[in-house]
C-alpha cells in the first residue's frame, strides 16, 4: 500500500470513492479547490499490489483524505480542517485511514504552521469517532444539531497539534546539531593533486561509434575571439 499526496488526476477516483462511502458529495471543482489550494494537505491509498495490464490503467485508490486550511478562522487561530475521509469497505482496519489523517496532520503543522485540526463526524457514526477519538486523539467540542441534509446532529471534534509541533521541533534541532558536528570536521586543507588546477586547453576528442558519426567530434573554440 502506498500513501502519497492527491495529485489532481485522482480526482475522478476519490470522487468515486466518496461516493460509494459516503452521503456526503461535492462537485468535482470542489474536489479541485483543494488540491490546487492546499496541495500539500490530501493523501491518497494507492493499492501498489494490483497489476497493471496497460501503461494506461488507472491506480487502484483505496482510500483518501481530504483536508484543507479554514480560510477565515472565527477564533483567529491558524488550523487546518479535514473535509472527508474514507476508505474502500474491502480495505478497512488495516490502519489506512489512520495512516491518512497523521500525514495530512503532519503536513498541515509543516507546511502552515497550523495550530490544530477540527473536523464533523455524524453522531452515529462510531467506527469514525473510534478512530477520531481513540486513535489519533481528538476531543468532541460540542453537538451541531442538525449539521446533515437529512437532520443528523455532528460532533465537531478538535485535536491540538502541541506534540506534533514538539516532535518537529526536535527532529529540527537533532539535523542542526547534527550538521553543525560535520561543518566542524570538515577538512581545511589545501587541495591535494590536479583537482582545481586551471584547466588544459580544450582537445579534439573523438565521440560516438565507428559506424556513422565517426566525423562527430567535440569542437575545438579556443581560438575564437
Ligand atoms: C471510518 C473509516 C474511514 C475508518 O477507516 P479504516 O481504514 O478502516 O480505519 P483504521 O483501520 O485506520 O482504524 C483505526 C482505528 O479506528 C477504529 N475503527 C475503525 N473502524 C472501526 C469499526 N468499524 N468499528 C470500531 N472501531 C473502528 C479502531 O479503533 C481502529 O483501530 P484498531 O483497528 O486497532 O482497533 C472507514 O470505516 C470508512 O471509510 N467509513 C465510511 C466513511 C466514513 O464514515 N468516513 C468518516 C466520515 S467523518
Amino acid at each position: 500500500m502506498d500513501i502519497r499526496v492527491l495529485q489532481p488526476s485522482d480526482l475522478p477516483l476519490i470522487q468515486h470513492a466518496n461516493l460509494e462511502n459516503l452521503p456526503e458529495n461535492y462537485f468535482l471543482k470542489y474536489y479541485l479547490y483543494h488540491a490546487l489550494s492546499w496541495p500539500q494537505l490530501s493523501f491518497v491509498a494507492v493499492d501498489v499490489s494490483r497489476p497493471k495490464k496497460t501503461p494506461y490503467d488507472y491506480p487502484k485508490i483505496v482510500g483518501y483524505v481530504l483536508a484543507k486550511m479554514e480560510e477565515e478562522p472565527t477564533d483567529g487561530v491558524q488550523h487546518g480542517h479535514i473535509t472527508s475521509l474514507s476508505v474502500m469497505r474491502t480495505h478497512r482496519r488495516l490502519g489506512i485511514a489512520e495512516k491518512l489523517m497523521r500525514q495530512s496532520q503532519l503536513a498541515m503543522v509543516e507546511t502552515f504552521g497550523a495550530q490544530y485540526v477540527s473536523l464533523h463526524v455524524r453522531v452515529s457514526n462510531q467506527a469514525a469517532i473510534r478512530l477520531y477519538r481513540d486513535t489519533l486523539g481528538f476531543l468532541t467540542e460540542k453537538t451541531e444539531a442538525k449539521y446533515y441534509a437529512d437532520g443528523e446532529d455532528a460532533f465537531c471534534m478538535k485535536r491540538e497539534f502541541s506534540d506534533i509541533r514538539e516532535q518537529i521541533d526536535e527532529a529540527r534541532n537533532k539535523e542542526e546539531g547534527e550538521s553543525a558536528d560535520t561543518t566542524e570536521h570538515q577538512d581545511e586543507g589545501e587541495p591535494v593533486g590536479d583537482v582545481g588546477k586551471a584547466a588544459d586547453k580544450k582537445r579534439k576528442v573523438k565521440v560516438g561509434r565507428a559506424l556513422g558519426v565517426g566525423e562527430l567530434v567535440e569542437r575545438d573554440e579556443t581560438h575564437k575571439s
